[in-house]
């Protein structure tokens, strides 16, 4: 089998390049490393081909590839501020281009959407079938209405042009090749943590996060990916838990004295999230296996050995 993945030097293209290997692919990235790190890649550079491309430009090939997974998206809050105009081409004009290749050479289309399109929501869990509460004059809209678009072009590509597509909706994900810079809270966490400084809890911490770790996460993916469901899928691990019982954990397994230090909640920021993972459970009879604990440590001896 072949597969094309587009964004695999990134944090979750290259544990998925890593699973896809696993299962024999043949594998082509394409990366203009915007957000990506050619190291993260290393330690199969020998096996794979990497393109340098920026996916917002017509791809430059003409092959048929069996799966071609689109992970290009720069996804962290300092992104926002940084590049928005980028985020919203990348998810939109550069996931057409996605699309529009498999559209003339064939092959099935995987699009990383996210639980932002849900916004702030209104229900607990979140379902497929919720339409969300995003602020589309927010901070965060260049990146959530993006990834709606992405969703819509996604939805024309299949039901007017034939395209063979899947969508997931990844919640909060962690594990080793986070960038320690990218402000989410995980990295922010074990940066502060091993510099044995107090960890920064936005508001009062009562706000939940549900973590998926990494490797189940692309596991989905590929289950997804292997199935018939062309509905949107959310992958994600429901165990839900406050900022601050995380911050606790970590500071706990860091040994780390220094404690927490509160500070105003960002805009827009959502109070809670949690997946209803029926759906996956149902369909691709896939869900997390990895506990906090085991993540949690896995992911520490990532940073500590940078
Ligand atoms: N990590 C999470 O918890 C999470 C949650 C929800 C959705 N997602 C989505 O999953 C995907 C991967 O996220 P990630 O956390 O691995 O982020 P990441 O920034 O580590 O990976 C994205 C990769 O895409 C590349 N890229 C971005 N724009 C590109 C372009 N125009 N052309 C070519 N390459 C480009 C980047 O260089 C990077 O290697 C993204 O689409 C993101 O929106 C991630």
């Amino acid at each position: 089998m072949k597969a094309l993945v587009v964004g695999g030097s990134g944090f979750l293209g290259s544990h998925l390049v890593d699973l896809l290997l696993e299962k024999n692919y043949e594998i082509t990235v394409i990366d203009n490393y915007v957000t990506g790190n050619k190291k993260n890649l290393n330690h199969i550079q020998n096996k794979i081909r990497i393109i340098e491309h920026d996916v917002n430009q017509p791809i430059p090939l003409s092959e048929k590839f069996d799966e071609i997974y689109n992970l290009a998206s720069p996804a962290s809050p300092i992104d926002f501020e940084r590049i928005p105009l980028f985020i919203l081409e990348t998810n939109s004009k550069g996931h057409q281009n996605v699309l529009e290749y498999a559209k003339n050479h064939g092959g099935r289309v995987f699009f990383a959407s996210t639980s932002e399109v849900y916004g702030d929501p209104e229900i607990h869990p979140q379902q497929e079938d919720y339409r969300g509460n995003v602020n589309i004059n927010g901070p965060r809209s260049c990146y959530d209405e993006a990834k709606r678009i992405g969703e819509t072009l996604t939805t024309i590509y299949r039901l007017h042009y034939g395209v063979d597509t899947r969508t997931v909706r990844i919640f909060n994900t962690y594990g080793p090749r986070m960038r320690p810079e990218d402000g989410r809270v995980i990295p922010n966490f074990f940066t502060q943590a091993l510099a044995k400084k107090p960890l920064t809890v936005y508001g009062d911490g009562s706000q939940t996060r549900s973590l998926c770790y990494v490797r189940d996460e692309v596991e989905g993916f590929y289950a997804l990916m292997q199935s018939s469901e062309t509905r949107p899928v959310n992958i994600g691990n429901p165990s839900e838990m406050t900022i601050l019982e995380l911050a606790q954990a970590i500071n706990k397994l860091l040994k780390n004295d220094a404690g927490v230090e509160f500070k105003p909640l960002p805009k827009d920021d959502p109070q809670r999230r949690r997946p209803d993972i029926t759906r996956a459970k149902q369909v691709l009879k896939w869900q997390p296996r990895i506990s906090l604990d085991e993540g949690l440590q896995k992911t520490f001896e990532y940073f500590n050995s940078k």
